[in-house]
């Protein structure tokens, strides 16, 4: 029976055939220990010279790492592996044999793993990495499905610059001039007005000079738009939607996260709701901590961000906070206009901000102010504009960073390993 890692329990006992890798092996005079892998699992295939043709146990002791092979053997229950089974290997046919595979068990250096990051993301860490960004995204779809959301795909060449000028992949379409999407925002909110409550999930570019754990040039985000929705209706959401893929990898994601050595009683503790401070609360907080660089009207940094987050056990929305500091779509607070009605949710463990998001303006005339006082060019957002000419209404959207989520959930330090192929400053390659 041909068959794959992740389905053997269903053959307990029987004899079954498997498409594999060999990811390493250990070997003495009568028994040959594989460590195989086929992309849905890892699983140990144990060779017994005794029980195997002399022929077979030789095939199986020269093996090389990743060696692609079929083998075959009896599926037997392993309590003391995580995965609980193990294979006791009858045949091996080898595929295609493979040389000095550059990445061995040792350790190697991170700009030598970044240069093959495309024989890197066989390691276990980098599967379990993988299958955890999966899992969010399944809750994701899940999550806005069961919620009455529809799925929209905003452009990705845009004439348009949501969050600021500065940031932008310039490119030529045909004769015009062109910028690779920053974020879906503005389109999604066209389609809040068609469809009510929206989500879309794409990359988003940002020519961003920064070299840190939580920048890539090239990142995935989530974007939900709801009409009629206020500032705290939106914040519900957030937290609700942020503890369902907490809980999703939880419970469909355990060897994964072992695998990954992650300490998961504080992500047991994501549940909604999630505590809110103010930014003029969240300064003085810095202040007792002794942060006194900073004053009213300065952006938190990742040490600042990091300081906040280590007041809660929970992830925590900073509200309210400068007008200066933020894009031009932001809604004003009703009572205090330096401030808009928008949060930053930090993460938790030093991961800083996932999410951006903010009730949105919708009155025709201070729009048109802030596209002029932000120096947007009014044509690019004459369609944009016609949004609040035609039946205006309350609303309020968010942004949540694929791989800074994943960052988080899984434990890894760097967002370099939360996506496939990462694009950072200075790469490109592979
Ligand atoms: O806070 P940002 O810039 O918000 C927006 O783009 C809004 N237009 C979203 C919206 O309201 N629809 O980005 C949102 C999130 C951040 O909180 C962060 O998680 C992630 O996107 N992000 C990045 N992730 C990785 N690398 C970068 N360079 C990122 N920039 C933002
Ligand atoms: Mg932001």
């Amino acid at each position: 029976m041909k068959t794959t890692i992740n389905e053997v329990n269903k053959f307990v006992g029987q004899d079954v055939t498997i498409g594999a890798w060999v990811a390493n092996k250990r070997s003495s005079g009568k028994i040959a220990f594989l460590q195989l892998r086929d992309g849905t699992g890892f699983i140990q295939g144990v060779v017994v010279k005794t029980d195997v043709p002399e022929e077979v146990f030789q095939k199986a002791k020269s093996l090389t790492q990743e060696t692609s092979i079929y083998v075959t053997g009896t599926v037997q229950e392993d309590s003391r592996s995580s995965f609980g089974y193990e294979l006791l290997v009858k045949d091996v046919e080898v595929i295609h044999e493979a040389h000095d595979f550059p990445i061995t068990p040792k350790e190697h250096g991170t700009e030598f793993l970044m240069d093959h990051r495309h024989l890197w993301l066989r390691s276990r860490r980098q599967h379990a990495v993988m299958k955890i960004r999966n899992e969010i995204i399944r809750a994701t779809y899940e999550f806005f499905n069961d919620n009455g959301f529809t799925k929209i795909d905003p452009p990705i060449l845009t004439g348009s610059a949501p969050e600021g000028t500065t940031e932008l992949f310039h490119t030529k379409y045909f004769d015009e001039d062109a910028y690779l999407s920053q974020s879906g925002q503005l389109y999604m909110e066209a389609s809040a007005m068609a469809l009510g409550k929206v989500f879309s999930f794409g990359p988003t570019f940002r020519a961003e000079k920064s070299k840190t754990r939580r920048h890539l040039i090239e990142f995935w985000m989530i974007e939900p738009e709801m009409a009629f929705y206020q500032h705290e209706d939106s914040l519900k959401v957030q937290e609700e939607y942020v503890a369902h893929i907490v809980q999703s990898v939880l419970k469909n994601c355990k060897l994964e996260l072992e695998r990954l050595g992650r300490d998961t009683s504080k992500l047991e503790q994501v549940k909604a709701p999630f505590p809110r401070i103010e930014y003029d609360d969240a300064l003085k907080l810095l202040h007792e901590k002794g942060f006194n660089d900073i004053e009213w009207g300065d952006d938190f940094g990742a040490p600042h961000e990091t300081a906040i987050a280590e007041s809660f056990d929970k992830p925590v929305f900073i509200t309210n906070y400068p007008t200066s500091l933020k894009p031009f779509y932001m809604q004003p607070h009703p009572e205090r206009p330096e401030v808009v009605l928008c949060a930053d949710l930090i993460a938790p463990e030093g991961y800083g901000e996932i999410i951006g998001g903010s009730e949105r303006i919708y009155d025709y005339e201070l729009m048109k102010k802030r596209i002029e006082e932000h120096g947007l060019g009014i044509d690019a957002y004459q369609w944009y504009l016609e949004l609040s000419q035609y039946g205006a209404v309350p609303h309020s959207g968010f942004g949540l960073g694929l791989e800074r989520t994943v960052a988080w959930i899984s434990g890894v330090e760097h967002v370099r390993e939360t996506i496939p192929f990462p694009r950072l400053l200075n790469r490109l390659y592979p």
